[in-house]
């Protein structure tokens, strides 16, 4: 490596931080930007939507439970094999903590880099629209919140 290359190095190193180092026990889920955690759920009053929640349901069953679990706790068929693991949404109080922008913005644009999670949104291989990643978002809450 020549000296030139040595120094952006290190610098890329020390802004990821240990978080990136030590994968796993120290890792954080990143935050979404500002404006999507402001953004509201245009589906937030339709939690016993039946309809809406079998639409979002077959898109979860196809996309998303080899990983989050049928039962949204983290614990799908693939969990085992990913570095960074998802975690138990279904954990007293912790989708009640979490905004649905910041949801929305994960299924969207996928997890960090170091993370499995790819984005599900417009223009990624699974191309879903926002809206039905709202739907997602109110899947979520309406099956794994406890
Ligand atoms: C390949 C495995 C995998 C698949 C498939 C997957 N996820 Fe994830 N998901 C993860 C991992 C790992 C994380 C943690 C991401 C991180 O730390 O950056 C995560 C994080 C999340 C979060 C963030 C929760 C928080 O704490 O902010 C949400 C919401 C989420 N996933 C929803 C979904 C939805 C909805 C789908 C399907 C459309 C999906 N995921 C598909 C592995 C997966």
């Amino acid at each position: 490596m020549k000296i030139k290359y040595i120094l952006p190095a290190l610098l890329s190193i020390s802004f990821l931080g240990v978080t990136t180092v030590n994968a796993g026990d120290e890792h954080t889920v990143p935050t979404a930007p500002d404006e999507y955690l402001k953004m509201e759920n245009p589906y937030a009053d339709e939690l016993e939507n039946e309809d809406l929640l079998k639409q979002a349901g077959k898109f979860y069953k196809r996309k998303c439970k080899k990983c989050h679990g049928t039962k949204g706790d983290g614990k799908g068929s693939s969990a085992a094999d990913l570095e960074i693991k998802p975690l138990d949404f279904t954990e007293p109080g912790f989708l009640a903590g979490i905004k649905d922008g910041q949801l929305f913005w994960i299924t969207l644009k996928g997890g960090s880099e170091e993370a499995e999670m790819e984005g599900f949104g417009p223009g990624t291989d699974a191309n879903l629209s926002e809206d039905d990643i709202w739907k997602l978002v109110t899947y979520m809450r309406a099956k794994f919140t406890k």
